[in-house]
């Protein structure tokens, strides 16, 4: 056993993929777009916010679904219970609700103002008396398949859902439920539209193969070291179409002597994403599903939830990507970085720095992803070659594979 493979364990065994090269073409190929929108989005439960983004009644947000054109309205009602609705008027199918969040009640069409209780019946038709056979009882907005786990909100958008989320999410949904996530109201929210394919946007932010190549300054110094100076992972599993990545941490990490701000910021040793502290006891860190196996160079994990959302957690923070399909090879991303309100001035920096770097690091990243889509648009290449490391991007792509053959949900989860 070399110094390396005790670092890092066989990760594809771990997660039960196979090693040979993967068709460039589900990257690139028109028809195996239309086949994901059909049989993954449209089939898939599909992630729409935390539960926290609406917690008074009334509350609610819209949640666009660019692959199938689609809007959703999510609210809370005054029974306390989070619905989602398609968000189309009934008369002419304008838009009902054209804010990104807000509080009502009641939402009126601004085009006729036909109005809806925010539990989707209609309740308000200006001059009803001029419809013919008109039942305004039918005319409801059109209800969306909206389920809750974890204080995550998902929906489905198969009018009949062929599966529940329970039955979607597995042994996923089990094994990972309870995780305390800390300072779930509050969030730092960075989008991009992105000219590359939503799995190879995915694929970027679930890997650690990468980091030393184009973070060298960035993200480098803390998840790269002298032991293990292509980040190989220290852990790894996959949980039906799900699945999950343990990084590996440089704890010889220290910021240079030179970055004064930074070291009177940090505590000793810390990182930009959060290190568990010696002797420190933190609830995120001791849930069983995180860092899985209790190792001290530990650094963050990467859960994959299929098929477009990560919850990324390190032992003090979690952030969330969401990878939309917009076309064949154009995206929207989103990142939400969970974190307590400043209290004080160095929290306020702490934030700000952590912004600043993380922003950086990602400019870094998206240069890549899009020049990686161009290049496999070029069909100079058949094939995409796998690291180890690369285990949860070969796993997506057997997945992707696998959803878009199926016939059958139940066919695709077996
Ligand atoms: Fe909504 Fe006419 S389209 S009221």
């Amino acid at each position: 056993m070399n110094e390396l493979s005790k670092i890092s364990p066989r990760l594809a065994d771990l997660v039960g993929v196979s090693g040979g090269p993967m068709p460039a073409s589900l990257y690139t190929d028109p028809e195996q777009y239309e086949l994901e929108r059909e049989r993954i989005f449209r089939r898939a439960w599909l992630i729409a916010g935390r539960e926290e983004r609406i917690p008074e009644p009334g509350q609610y947000f819209v949640k666009e679904i660019p692959v199938l054109n689609v809007s959703v309205i999510v609210t809370r009602a005054k029974d306390g219970k989070i619905r989602a609705f398609h968000n189309v008027c009934s008369h002419r199918g304008n838009h009902v609700v054209m804010d990104k969040e807000g509080k009502a009640s009641r939402f009126t069409c601004r085009y006729h103002s036909w109005t809806y209780k925010n539990t989707g019946e209609l309740i308000g038709v200006p001059d009803e008396g001029g419809f013919f056979d008109f039942d305004k009882k039918k005319c409801g907005l059109t209800p969306v398949a909206c389920d809750l786990w974890d204080g995550w909100i998902f929906i489905n958008l198969q009018p009949q859902p062929e599966v529940t989320l329970k039955q979607f999410l597995g042994p996923f949904g089990e094994q990972f439920a309870n995780i305390p996530y800390p300072h779930a109201d509050n969030c730092l929210i960075l989008t991009g539209e992105i000219k590359a394919n939503w799995k190879c946007l995915a694929d970027n932010f679930s890997e650690f193969y990468h980091i030393q190549s184009i973070h060298p300054k960035t993200l480098a110094p803390v998840y790269a070291g002298k032991e293990n100076p292509c980040s190989r992972p220290i852990d790894a599993g996959s949980f039906g179409p799900h699945r999950s990545l343990a990084g590996w941490l440089n704890t010889g990490y220290a910021p240079p002597a030179n970055w004064t701000v930074v070291r009177w910021l940090y505590p000793a040793n810390q990182t930009v994403t959060g290190t568990q502290q010696e002797g420190q006891v933190n609830p995120l860190a001791e849930h069983p599903r995180v860092n899985p196996s209790k190792r001290a160079d530990w650094s963050s994990d990467v859960n994959w939830i299929f098929p477009n959302w990560h919850i990324q957690i390190s032992a003090s923070r979690f952030w969330t990507h969401e990878f939309w399909p917009r076309t064949r090879n154009t995206s929207s991303w989103e990142a939400r970085f969970y974190q307590p309100k400043a209290s004080s001035v160095r929290e306020r920096l702490q934030l700000e720095h952590f912004t600043a770097t993380i922003a950086d690091a990602f400019l870094e990243d998206l240069a890549n992803i899009e020049s990686t889509q161009s290049g496999m648009e070029s069909g100079a290449k058949s094939f995409v070659y796998l690291h180890e490391g690369e285990v949860l991007v070969r796993h997506s792509l057997e997945q992707v594979d696998k959803w878009t053959r199926s016939a059958r949900v139940a066919d695709a989860l077996s």
